[in-house]
């Protein structure tokens, strides 16, 4: 297990400067622009090892909180570690290749929203992304039943973007496990993939999780799959808290009204909407 701590973190992102049109005046005052608001202010917790779902609200920080933890955003104030390790010290992996390779052989992270296109076929890709993490063999060991799993047999033959949305979610995942870095991060992982072939990939994920100690964090806004395969859940709330603790506790009713700051019922309703926005808004295979 390599704990993640946050010691007293504010985090703002930065304003964009957006270009402007030139007036047809000089203007004298300036424009009346918000700041943006704080994503987290004096934020002190510890996430714990092995299989953690982040569960929250729309926009309450659960992608920040992970690029805060995986090493992508640093912290304004306070301090993120990781595996004993200041987040700070890859500040730089952005513009340092080996920095960069050291960061991600320490967490991998799958992006909200991420798409690769390749020239080489899916077949090909899966196994030059094993060779190339820090444990080769140990992807070795898991590759033909990760392939079998993410139901990917047949679609080796196809480059990335030939793929479906949701079967590319489900190729991103498992090049996440083959790099086996020892923690992942998992922004929305599997939004596009059909639910019956989500539990049966998070199924596995977490029996891999504790059978291996890979630290996997995934952000979801599935309950049921939460607390069918969390070992540890992040519950953010509405107004800035963030618990960690068991799924029973934290995902039970009166947990989530109160971090939601919603009846239970609309939370179903809420995340029934959103499965059905995102199916609209994309060829994936969850509306098949
Ligand atoms: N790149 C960015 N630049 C400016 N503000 C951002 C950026 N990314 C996120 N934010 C803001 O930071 C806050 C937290 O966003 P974040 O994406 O972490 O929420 P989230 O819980 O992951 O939401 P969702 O469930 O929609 O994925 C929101 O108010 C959002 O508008
Ligand atoms: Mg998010």
């Amino acid at each position: 297990m390599t704990p993640i701590t946050f010691s007293n973190v504010s985090f703002t992102y930065p304003e964009v400067d957006e270009p402007q049109p030139a007036p047809a005046e000089p203007r004298t005052d300036e424009p009346d622009v918000p700041a943006p608001d704080p994503v987290f202010t004096d934020l002190s917790v510890e996430l714990p090892g092995g299989c953690t779902f982040l569960v929250g609200p729309n926009g309450i920080g659960k992608s920040t909180l992970m690029l805060l933890a995986g090493a992508r955003l640093f912290p304004e104030n306070g301090t993120v570690t990781i595996g004993g390790r200041n987040t700070r010290e890859f500040e730089n992996a952005g513009f340092e290749p080996e920095l960069e390779v050291e960061r991600n052989e320490l967490v991998s992270f799958v992006y909200q929203n991420m798409e690769f296109e390749t020239v080489e076929p899916l077949g090909e890709i899966l196994p030059l992304v094993a060779e190339n993490g820090p444990n080769p063999a140990a992807a070795a060991t898991v590759y033909d039943e990760l392939v079998e799993v993410a139901g990917l047999r047949e679609r080796l033959s196809v480059r990335m973007h030939e793929l479906s949305k949701g079967e590319m979610q489900r190729a991103i995942l498992a090049m996440s496990v083959l790099y086996q870095s020892p923690v992942i991060m998992m922004d929305e992982p599997v939004f596009a993939v059909e639910p019956t072939q989500a539990d049966r990939l998070f199924g596995w994920l977490a029996d891999r999780s504790a059978a291996d100690g890979i630290d996997i964090y995934a952000s979801v806004h599935d309950v049921e799959m939460a607390k069918a395969h969390a070992r540890h859940i992040v519950l953010m709330h509405t107004d800035g808290t963030v618990q960690v603790g068991d799924p029973e506790e934290l995902l039970a009713r009166d947990s989530l009204e109160t971090a939601f700051r919603a009846p239970f019922d609309t939370l179903y309703q809420r995340q029934n909407l959103y499965r059905e926005l995102l199916r609209k808004s994309l060829g994936d295979e969850a509306g098949r």
